[in-house]
């Protein structure tokens, strides 16, 4: 398929074909890893809600989705590792083996704070599956995601959910956004 490529994006990191295979493969593996255990997989809003409706898809086991909204204290670029909870889980967690859906893992600062927040509500499990998550030299996020879509450079990326100043969210494709739209 032929999409026209947005012109405040500098080059396309994903098509829609490769977003495709990635979260089938995904799928497939918490399939294998879920049986009999009836997940909740938990979307982190908004950016993941994209991701989650197609992982959700390509899951295969018996599973539940419940949402979650929180705000990190940043300028928008940079999240800065305090987390204020916007909206919670309408589901209880105790006892139950939730996944984080997670559109990208930058510094992992988000899901640190949220995996501490819902483990004091006694999971039976706590693990990540992040969509993609960005390669910075000589960093290495705060969390380990059990599963990973794609690894994408230290840019900034947008589409497939992902956002610069809640735009781009649209986009089928993942693309790096150009410097200058956000500097
Ligand atoms: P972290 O706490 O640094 O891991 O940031 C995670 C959150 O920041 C993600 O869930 C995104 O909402 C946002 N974020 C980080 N990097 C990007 C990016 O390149 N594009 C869009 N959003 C991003
Ligand atoms: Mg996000």
């Amino acid at each position: 398929m032929s999409t026209r490529v947005h012109p405040d994006v500098e080059t396309v990191l994903l098509t829609q074909e490769d977003i495709q295979s990635i979260v089938t493969r995904l799928g497939a593996q918490i399939s294998q890893d879920y049986v009999g255990k009836n997940p909740l997989i938990i979307t982190v809003l908004r950016g993941a809600f994209v991701f989650t409706a197609d992982l959700l898809r390509a899951v295969t086991v018996p599973c539940s989705v419940d949402f979650m909204a929180v705000s990190s204290y940043g300028d928008g670029v940079k999240s800065s590792g305090v987390v204020r909870i916007v909206k919670d889980l309408d589901t209880k967690v105790e006892g139950r083996h939730i996944i984080i859906a997670e559109d990208i893992l930058d510094s992992g600062l988000t899901l640190s704070y949220l995996i501490g927040l819902l483990k004091a509500r006694n999971p039976a499990s706590v693990e990540i599956v992040a969509f993609a998550v960005k390669d910075i030299p000589g960093k290495s996020a705060s969390v380990d995601p059990r599963y990973v879509g794609t690894h994408v450079p230290n840019e900034f990326i947008v589409g497939y959910g992902l956002d610069y100043a809640e735009r781009y969210r649209n986009l089928p494709y993942v693309g790096i956004l150009k410097p200058e739209v956000y500097s």
